[in-house]
C-alpha cells in the first residue's frame, strides 16, 4: 500500500477575483502535490472556495446578485484559473456544497455532545474584511475611530447572544503541542514562535462560533438555534475533514485524517494555528501533521490585495509569459516563508537569465549537437560509459530534493536543479564537442552528448513539480518514450539512454525576451 499524503490550501474568499497571492499557495501546494506522486505516494490535494460570511453576502449585494448566485459564479473564476495554471488538486470543496454542510452540522452536535459549547452575551467590535470579533482591549483607535489591530480597518460596534466554542482551559495543551512538535509542526521556525509568543503572552479567549440570523443569514443553519447560523471562520476550517468524510464516511475519514501538511500565508496562522487544533482536539481527532505558513507577496512594503488595488492578475501575468515562467518565478524569487517581492524587472530578468539562458539554451546545444554530429541519434552504450562529476552532481539530486520539498523549501530545490544545469553548461564549454570532433575524439564525443541527455532527462524529472509543462517538452525533444511520470521518480537515475533513442528537436522552451521599455 503507498502512503498516503494529505494536503490542503486555504479556502478563498469568493468576494472577488483571485490574485497572485491565492495564486502562490496553490502553485505550492500544486508542487508539493506533483513530488509527492512522484515520489510514490497517494496524494489527496485539496483546494476550494469560502462563500459564506458578511463580506461575502456584501459583495453579492454590490453586485446586485443573490448570494448564492454570485458564489457560484465567483467559485468558478477559481476553477477556471487553477485551470489555466494547471493545478492538479484531487478535489475542490466549496463550503455551500451540501457534503460541506451536513460535516458542519455534525461537528456542531459532537462538540454540544462532548460539553465544548456554551451561550452567552457578547459585546464588542466586529471587523467585517477580516471575519474577526475583538474585545474592547484589542481594539486599535486612530483618528478617532475603532479600528481592527491587524488591518487597520475600521470595526464595528456588536451586542448580541452567541455560542461560544471552549478554548481557555486548552491553553496550556496547545502550548506544550506547539513547543514539543511531535504531533504537529508549525514552519517556518519563525511561524511557530509566533505561535508560542501569542499563547505564552495572551489569556486565550473562548472563540464565538456562532452569528444571529437576523444581522447575518448568509451561513450555515445552526443545528441548536433557528436563530443562529455558523461563524465563518468556524465553517471554513472544518472543510479540512468534511472532504475526508466527517460525520458521514468514517473509512475515508480513517484513510485521509490527520492532513499532512496544511499550506497558508501568514495572515491566518493564528486561525489554523490555534483555533483549528483547539477544534480538532475538542472533537476528539488527531492534529494535523504540518502547518506551513508562507510569506506575503508585496508591493511598495505593503501587501498585495483586492482592496489595495496593487493586485497582479495571474491571469494576465501567465498569458504574457507563459503559466511555466510564472510558476517558476513565485518559487524561485522568494524563499517559501519569506516575503517576496513581484517586479516586471525582476521577472523578466530571472526569465532571460535562468529560464532563456541556462536551461533553454542547454537543451537547444544539446539538441543541435546531437544533431550535428550524429544524425539525431543518441550513441547505444555511450551514457553509461561516462564518469565524472556532472555525473555524480545528476545521481545526487533526487535525494537532496526530497529533504528540500519535505521542508517546502522550493526556491532552495530550485536552486539544486539549476546547479546541475550550470554544470552541464560548464561541462560543454570544458569539452569543447567541436574540439573533440575535429580531433576525431569519436568516444569522447559520443559520451560528452549522451551525458548531457542523461542529465536533461534528470533535469525535465526534478522540474516537473515546478513546470510540468516544460518538463513534458524537455521529455518530449530528448525523444523519451516514457511519460515523465511514468517513469517512477526514485528511478531518476543515469542510464535511461544507455540503448541510445532519437532525438526529437522542438522549438526553443524560453524564447528571449526582448524588453519592451524604450
Ligand atoms: N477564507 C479564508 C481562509 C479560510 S481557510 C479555512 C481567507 N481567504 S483569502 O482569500 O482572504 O486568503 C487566503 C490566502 O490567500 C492567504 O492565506 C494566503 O495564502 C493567500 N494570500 C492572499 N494575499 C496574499 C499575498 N499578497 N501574498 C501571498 N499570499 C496571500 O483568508
Amino acid at each position: 500500500m503507498p502512503e498516503k499524503y494529505y494536503l490542503t490550501t486555504p479556502l478563498y474568499y469568493v468576494n472577488a477575483k483571485p490574485h497572485i497571492g491565492h495564486s502562490y499557495t496553490n502553485i505550492a501546494a500544486d508542487a508539493l502535490a506533483r513530488f509527492m506522486r512522484l515520489s510514490g505516494k497517494e496524494v489527496l490535494f485539496l483546494t476550494g472556495t469560502d462563500e459564506h460570511g458578511q463580506k461575502i453576502d456584501k459583495a453579492a449585494q454590490t453586485a446586485g446578485l443573490a448570494p448564492q448566485e454570485f458564489v457560484d459564479k465567483m467559485s468558478l473564476t477559481f476553477k477556471e484559473l487553477w485551470k489555466k495554471l494547471n493545478i492538479s488538486h484531487d478535489d475542490f470543496i466549496r463550503t455551500t456544497e451540501p457534503r460541506h454542510m451536513k460535516a458542519v452540522g455534525a461537528v456542531w452536535k459532537e462538540l454540544e455532545k462532548r460539553g465544548r459549547l456554551y451561550r452567552a452575551a457578547y459585546s464588542g467590535w466586529y471587523c467585517t474584511p477580516d471575519e474577526t470579533f475583538w474585545t474592547e482591549g484589542q481594539v486599535a483607535r486612530e483618528d478617532g475611530r475603532e479600528r481592527c489591530p491587524e488591518c487597520k480597518r475600521p470595526v464595528e460596534r456588536l451586542e448580541e447572544e452567541n455560542y461560544f466554542l471552549k478554548m481557555s482551559d486548552k491553553r496550556e495543551w496547545l502550548i506544550r503541542a506547539v513547543r514539543e512538535a511531535k504531533e504537529m509542526v508549525i514552519l517556518p521556525e519563525t511561524r511557530r514562535n509566533e505561535v508560542l509568543g501569542f499563547l505564552e503572552n495572551n489569556e486565550l479567549q473562548d472563540l464565538c462560533v456562532s452569528r444571529p440570523k437576523n444581522r447575518l443569514g448568509w451561513g450555515i443553519p445552526c443545528p441548536l438555534s433557528d436563530a443562529h447560523v455558523t461563524y465563518v471562520w468556524f465553517d471554513a476550517l472544518i472543510n479540512y475533514i468534511s472532504a475526508v468524510g466527517y460525520g458521514a464516511d468514517a473509512k475515508k475519514q480513517k484513510k485521509w485524517w490527520p492532513a499532512d501538511a496544511h499550506i497558508i500565508g501568514k495572515d491566518i496562522l493564528r486561525h489554523h494555528a490555534v483555533y483549528w487544533p483547539i477544534l480538532l482536539n475538542a472533537l476528539g481527532l488527531e492534529l494535523p501533521r504540518m502547518i506551513f505558513a508562507h510569506g506575503w507577496w508585496v508591493e511598495g512594503g505593503q501587501k498585495m490585495s483586492k482592496s489595495r488595488g496593487n493586485v497582479i492578475d495571474p491571469l494576465e501575468i501567465s498569458a504574457r509569459f507563459g503559466v511555466d515562467a510564472y510558476r517558476y518565478f513565485l518559487l524561485r524569487e522568494a524563499s517559501f516563508g519569506q516575503d517576496g517581492t513581484f517586479s516586471e524587472e525582476a521577472f523578466i530578468l530571472r526569465y532571460n537569465t535562468d529560464l532563456a539562458n541556462d536551461l533553454g539554451n542547454l537543451l537547444q546545444r544539446t539538441l543541435t549537437m546531437c544533431e550535428k554530429y550524429f544524425g539525431g541519434e543518441i550513441p547505444p552504450g555511450a551514457s553509461s560509459a561516462f564518469r565524472g562529476e556532472l555525473r555524480d552532481r545528476a545521481d545526487g539530486l533526487l535525494p537532496k530534493l526530497e529533504g528540500l520539498m519535505r521542508r517546502l523549501a522550493f526556491s532552495d530545490a530550485l536552486a539544486e536543479i539549476w546547479a546541475l544545469v550550470n554544470q552541464a553548461n560548464r561541462f560543454i564549454e570544458s569539452q569543447a564537442p567541436w574540439k573533440l570532433s575535429k580531433e576525431g575524439k569519436a568516444g569522447e564525443l559520443a559520451q560528452t552528448i549522451a551525458a548531457l541527455f542523461e542529465v536533461l532527462k534528470i533535469v525535465a524529472q526534478a522540474l516537473y513539480p515546478f513546470m510540468p509543462s516544460a518538463s513534458e517538452n524537455i521529455g518530449a525533444q530528448l525523444g523519451m518514450k516514457d511519460p515523465i511520470t511514468r517513469i517512477p521518480f526514485e528511478n531518476n537515475l543515469w542510464g535511461y539512454f544507455k540503448n541510445g533513442g532519437t532525438a526529437q528537436k522542438g522549438l526553443p522552451l524560453f524564447p528571449r525576451i526582448e524588453s519592451e521599455k524604450k
